[in-house]
């Protein structure tokens, strides 16, 4: 089973024309479709998929549990935080727990922008496209590589006010930026023109939980034209320049404010995680 009929048929870009899939090579966003059961993934996709997953078993939970991050630390923006606006860049392919719907569930007037480059997503993008009666939904085709073009783009500015706090989530999306295109600039283009109150979420796959299994995906994907960086604590913390952090600060995903008990090895996924709050 690949996929479904539209894929089949050719996928559709945002002016109807065909876009090509690029189904021969394996791709971010349906290898992580692949580890948390979706279907919208193809043999290569799988064959890097399980070849992560020799390397690292818990490969599937991991990306569960970043997934659950991003419910929590959304709900925790929209409860606790009082933000109504969102820019989620590196959407994926939508499944359970979207960011509209976790904040649209706390406050129903949530707008929410969502970004990714990936055709795949794209296609699905309608599914994400949910205006509600106050709410709005919009989705950018864009790389996270132009922060200017993202800000500038007519679909953010129509849709989020940035003279007002916005959440800007960047989860499991920044270890696909390469050193050399500088993640940590192109992340503080993007703080700087968030308001103060504004927040940043960002999750990231740890090279310091197993270094030589880490090394070995890295290595694997870059063989397939992927990039891939897994990054230290340190490295990760920098990406929230000098917001402030909020409890407990940088920590493996599963430790950050867990709904119920507390997991008894939060350092089971191999993910970094953090919320911050511009002053
Ligand atoms: C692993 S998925 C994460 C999805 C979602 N944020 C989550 O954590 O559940 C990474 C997503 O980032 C997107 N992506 C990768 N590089 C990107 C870039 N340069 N600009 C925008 N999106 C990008 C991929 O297409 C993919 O959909």
């Amino acid at each position: 089973m690949v996929g479904t009929d539209w894929m089949r048929q050719g996928a559709r870009g945002a002016g109807a024309e065909p876009v090509d899939l690029r189904t021969d090579r394996p791709h971010s966003a349906r290898m992580y479709d692949y580890w948390l059961g979706g279907k919208t993934n193809f043999d290569p996709d799988r064959a890097l998929g399980e070849m992560f997953e020799r390397q690292i078993p818990g490969i599937r939970s991991m990306a569960r549990e970043n997934r659950r991050f991003l419910g929590r630390a959304v709900r925790y923006l929209a409860a606790e935080g009082g933000i109504r606006q969102f820019l989620d860049i590196g959407t994926g392919i939508p499944t359970e727990g979207n960011t509209h719907e976790v904040a649209q569930a706390v406050a129903p007037e949530s707008r929410v922008v969502y970004v990714d480059n990936d055709p795949i997503v794209l296609a699905h993008a309608r599914a994400l496209m949910a205006d509600g009666e106050h709410g709005r939904t919009a989705y950018i085709d864009a790389d996270l590589r132009d922060p200017g073009a993202i800000l500038a783009h007519p679909e953010l500015t129509g849709t989020l006010d940035l003279s007002q706090p916005v959440g800007l989530t960047l989860v499991a999306v920044l270890m696909l930026i390469a050193d050399r295109d500088d993640p940590w600039g192109l992340v503080r283009q993007l703080l700087d023109a968030l308001a103060p109150g504004s927040y940043i979420a960002v999750s990231h796959p740890g090279s310091d939980f197993d270094p030589a299994a880490m090394r070995q995906i890295a290595d694997a994907a870059g063989h397939d034209g992927m990039t891939l960086v897994p990054r230290t604590q340190e490295e990760v913390a920098r990406f929230f320049g000098d917001w402030e952090l909020v409890d407990p600060g940088v920590v493996p995903v599963m430790g950050w404010r867990p709904d119920g008990e507390p997991p008894a090895d939060p350092a089971a996924a191999y993910y970094w995680s953090g919320v911050a709050r511009k002053p």
